[in-house]
């Protein structure tokens, strides 16, 4: 296996190994529906996270706690049915993975019913127990150390994690954790990027990063904030490659403007019809309704 993107088939979580393992960087996307899926894949990324992102960037909530599996599947199967190329990894939301058994059931549903090639679930060491449920019963898992957003509830405002020593050692020993219980690859999230880099140098898995400098194995980002998407600053570990807010707001009050001109539709966007068609609706037009529906005398 190369370092390359596949081509002809669905990218699967090994392909992150033989990319980790050539140290070639890969790049994986968050995408919840056909549109930013199509986009993502046509853009050649390597993987696809359907993250629990979805319900801050598309669903309007405050947090990701307030998602649930019922929603996740209908977007995961979503961005499966509308790829081909990528790895599809789903998200497992807050509490979908509470104990072993939950997790394990869940987790094939999100393999199975939408056709995800892996998950992903938040937590160091003390998922490790699930994280080795799920890879003994066969499914890919990711895992997601430093910021982890489902714990807001308890946390409060995201923060950097792993400045002091003691909590740069903590998530060492976090990662290792979750690669000795069998995890495929570890999403590292808003840490110093030394501390990310260092991490990675002693897995023999890939590493993911977001806000965590460049020395991981691959990279993943929001698409909103990397398209410019959404109202507002990206956080600042994102660095938006368009402003395609504007451009839509643009796009979009030039046809409004259009409609109000009543200039939209013009020929090119209505349908002709022919010549019978013409007469008829010039036989109909003759045709007085009041006259014919007058009683008779
Ligand atoms: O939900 C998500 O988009 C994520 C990324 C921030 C890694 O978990």
């Amino acid at each position: 296996m190369s370092g390359q993107p596949p081509t002809s088939r669905r990218a699967t979580i090994a392909d992150l190994q033989a990319a980790r393992d050539v140290k070639t960087p890969f790049a994986v996307l968050t995408a919840y529906d056909r549109a930013t899926a199509e986009i993502a894949e046509a853009a050649g990324v390597r993987a696809i996270l359907v993250g629990d992102s979805l319900a801050q960037v598309a669903l309007g909530h405050e947090s990701t706690v307030r998602i649930g599996m019922d929603e996740m599947l209908h977007h995961v199967a979503a961005v499966v049915r509308s790829t081909s190329a990528p790895l599809v990894v789903a998200d497992m939301p807050f509490l979908s993975y509470a104990d072993e058994a939950i997790a394990v059931a869940n987790a094939g549903r999100f393999l199975r019913e939408a056709g995800a090639g892996a998950v992903k679930m938040e937590g160091g060491a003390e998922m490790a127990p699930i994280v080795g449920a799920l890879a003994r019963s066969g499914a890919p898992v990711i895992g997601h150390i430093g910021l982890t957003p489902q714990s807001t509830l308890t946390e409060g405002r995201p923060r950097v994690k792993g400045r002091a020593p003691e909590a740069a050692a903590a998530l060492l020993a976090d990662a290792l954790a979750l690669e000795a219980a069998g995890a495929a690859a570890i999403v590292i999230e808003l840490v110093p990027a030394e501390l990310a880099a260092a991490i990675t140098a002693r897995l023999h898995i890939p590493t993911i990063g977001i806000g965590a400098g460049n020395g991981c194995s691959g990279q993943v980002q929001v698409i909103p904030d990397l398209l410019g998407l959404l109202a507002g600053r990206p956080p600042r570990h994102a660095r938006p490659f368009a402003n395609l807010r504007e451009r839509a707001i643009a796009a979009i009050e030039a046809w409004r403007a259009e409609v109000e001109a009543g200039s939209f539709p013009g020929a090119a966007e209505s349908i002709e019809g022919d010549e019978a068609l013409r007469s008829a609706l010039a036989a109909l037009a003759a045709i007085d309704p009041a006259r014919d529906n007058a009683p008779h005398s």
